[in-house]
């Protein structure tokens, strides 16, 4: 099959012709239709977050169901399916306890590139294994555990909907980790997929106000669009003073989606006394800020980060979210890409001038 492998970090992905192997227990063969770009899958090309090439990445998948391994009773061949970027076992302690968004088996493979057997369903014909990011989405075929899958109806338009599983359920998982109550103000800082998922989920979710923040005119105008109340262009205006000016103190909530230290050092500092930041943005593994802890204690801010959400309990209200038109993924998608125009996505992605393309096998 052709996949869009990355043998070098910072450059340019090649497409391979490669081998695929047979689903094992509890694994699921995927025909993909499309997969959505997301910063962290350019995380990974430059090495700032560190799977060992050999990889393919790509983890915001939607396809059809080609093999089902041993064992698997969640989807059958022909099923219509997104997968999300987190792949629970459904055995560990996390995943037991209804936090399968934070799978401790899946955490211990995540950065290796493996399948939770330690080893790769993919290699090039030379035989070298060749790992995933997160799915390996970048190709005609992805091999992903069942429990990352969620069924769709027939009907679906696969494309439609390729970008809740990352963007869309890191989302609700943001939303539903700061238990917004109705009326809420709450800071958005970063307008890209995930930002602008976060600002659809606040409205459905009774949020007041919703703050977006964010570098580029037309990205602003698109948060203001799905439903942001006001915007900040940071460039432009001090953020910080501009957000406790604009609220009288400080946003109650504020939901860090930039994934820089300078981003996240302004979730901190800027939320009001009391309030929660709730952190999601990805930086590169190595990154650090300073803070103000007396400050922290003092305004007794609660920080609280986040990993994406759960497959099989928050994808299916998700998927109802679609449904009654709260939440349209759609909006996200600024442009469309054959498996051989990827490095073409990405350099668009990197320079900020695209929310969530698509690619197409
Ligand atoms: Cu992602």
């Amino acid at each position: 099959m052709r996949a869009a492998v990355l043998f070098h970090y910072k450059e340019p992905l090649k497409i391979e012709d490669i081998e695929i192997d047979d689903p094992k227990e509890n694994e699921v063969m995927v025909q993909i239709t499309a997969t959505g770009m997301c910063h962290s899958d350019v995380n990974v090309f430059v090495g700032a977050t560190p799977v060992p090439p050999p990889v393919v990445a790509g983890h915001e998948i939607s396809g059809i169901v080609k093999k089902v391994g041993p064992g698997v009773t969640r989807v059958k061949p022909g099923d219509k399916v997104i997968s999300a970027f987190i792949h629970p076992c459904g055995k560990c302690r996390n995943c037991i306890s209804g936090h399968e968004n934070l799978c401790e088996t899946f955490s211990s493979v995540r950065l290796k590139g493996t399948m939770f057997d330690g080893t790769t369903r993919l290699k090039l014909k030379d035989g070298t294994p060749v790992r995933t990011f997160l799915g390996g989405g970048f190709a005609e075929y992805a091999i992903v555990h069942e429990n990352a899958l969620t069924v769709v109806p027939q009907d679906t338009n696969l494309e439609r909907v390729a970008v809740l599983g990352c963007a869309g359920i890191t989302g609700y998982g943001a939303v539903d980790s700061a238990k917004i109550e109705p009326g809420e103000t709450v800071a958005v800082i970063g307008v890209g997929g995930v930002g602008l998922s976060v600002i659809q989920l606040l409205k459905a979710s009774g949020a007041g106000r919703i703050i977006a923040l964010g570098t580029k005119k037309w990205k602003l105008e698109k948060a203001m669009e799905l439903g942001a109340t006001d915007v900040i262009n940071t460039k432009e205006t001090d953020p910080v003073k501009a957000l406790k000016e604009m609220t009288g103190g400080g946003p109650d909530v504020v939901i860090e989606a930039g994934g820089t230290q300078e981003t996240v050092q302004m979730a901190i500092e800027s939320v009001r006394i009391g309030g929660r930041v709730v952190l999601i943005g990805l930086p590169p593994v190595s990154a650090q800020i300073p803070l103000r802890i007396a400050m922290i204690v003092r305004n007794g801010i609660t920080i609280i980060g986040n990993y994406g959400g759960r497959p099989r309990v928050d994808m299916p209200k998700l998927l109802e979210l679609v449904k009654t038109g709260k939440y349209d993924p759609s909006k996200l998608v600024t442009g469309r890409f054959k498996l051989e125009e990827i490095n073409d996505a990405i350099k668009l992605l990197e320079e900020g001038e695209a929310i969530r393309s698509l690619i197409i096998p």
